[in-house]
């Protein structure tokens, strides 16, 4: 006999962890946020939360919108409406949107950490890897050489970076290495949140899988937010607690991931995942 709805609830229930689930608020919460360039609507009512050491997955076609949500994310553009909260001890109930630009680009660099796909958008691509790392870390005023070059070692180390090319120029360095430089760049002030763009995209097979390994590890060491943006499947499934899937700006499914990947409820979700099989 089928397992009724509610004692499926019941059994779930039972596997779940009751003192996080009523301890912990969101640590990332985003609520109705719309995005417009000119006439095109690019995010429209997007909300989200994540939870400390979650990952979710947005998933969906080109021009769906999941870039613009990003950027939402990381503080780089404002949406014409919708909040966005970290509740992070100094800026519990703040909603960053409403910060002057100074104080969203201070919240940007302490608190988040983003790669974006093209490494152009997150490297100077002439300066040294280990240079690109430190520039970064020059905000908590640290201006040593030394303790700045530990500093950029340590980060490129945790996220698997081979160091003995730290002093190369990112653009002399493999697509697979630019984005361990990115990424080092991304977490070298610790950041609670994580936002990847499209991070393995155009990288080989085996490139894209040693780089997703780096992820789950740091994942599990930092306990961060993490939101991944992918076009692919097979890395949302890889990483991803939960997914939400974006078609023309708007969220038209979203929940565990295993639940949406292998019984898509939307007819659209149901054709991107038939598409990849
Ligand atoms: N800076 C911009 N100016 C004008 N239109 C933009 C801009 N950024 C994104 N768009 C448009 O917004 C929509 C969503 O784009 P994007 O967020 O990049 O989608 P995705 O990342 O899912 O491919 C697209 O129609 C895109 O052309
Ligand atoms: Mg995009």
């Amino acid at each position: 006999m089928a397992t009724s709805k509610a004692q499926f609830a019941q059994n779930k229930r039972v596997t779940l962890d009751p003192p996080r689930l009523i301890t912990e608020p969101p640590l990332l919460q985003a609520s109705g946020m719309t995005k417009r360039y000119g006439r095109i609507t690019a995010v429209e009512e997007v909300s989200l939360e994540v939870y400390a050491g979650e990952v979710l997955g947005i998933v969906g076609e080109s021009g769906s919108g999941k870039s613009s949500v990003l950027r939402l994310l990381n503080l780089e553009e404002l949406p014409d409406s919708g909040t966005y909260t970290l509740d992070l001890p100094t800026l519990v109930g703040v909603n960053l949107f409403t910060l002057d630009r100074f104080a969203r680009r201070e919240a940007a660099l302490h608190h988040i950490g983003i790669v974006y796909q093209n490494p152009h958008l997150g490297l100077r691509m002439r300066y040294t890897s280990s240079g690109n790392v430190a520039e970064r870390l020059l905000v908590t005023g640290e201006r040593t050489f030394a303790t700045l070059r530990q500093a950029a070692r340590e980060s490129l180390n945790a996220s698997e970076f081979p160091l003995d090319r730290m002093d190369d120029p990112p653009r002399v360095l493999s697509g697979g290495m630019q984005q361990r430089v990115q990424l080092a760049k991304a977490i070298a002030l610790q950041p609670r949140v994580l936002l990847l763009d499209e991070p393995t995209t155009g990288l080989d097979v085996s490139v894209q899988a040693a780089v997703l390994d780096t992820l789950k590890g740091l994942q599990r060491d930092r306990h961060m937010a993490m939101v991944i943006v992918s076009h692919d499947l097979g890395v949302i499934r890889a990483l991803a607690d939960r997914v939400m899937v974006m078609r023309g700006g708007r969220v038209v499914e979203s929940g565990l991931a295993d639940q949406v990947l292998d019984d898509p409820q939307d007819a659209y979700t149901q054709q991107l995942v038939h598409a990849k099989l």
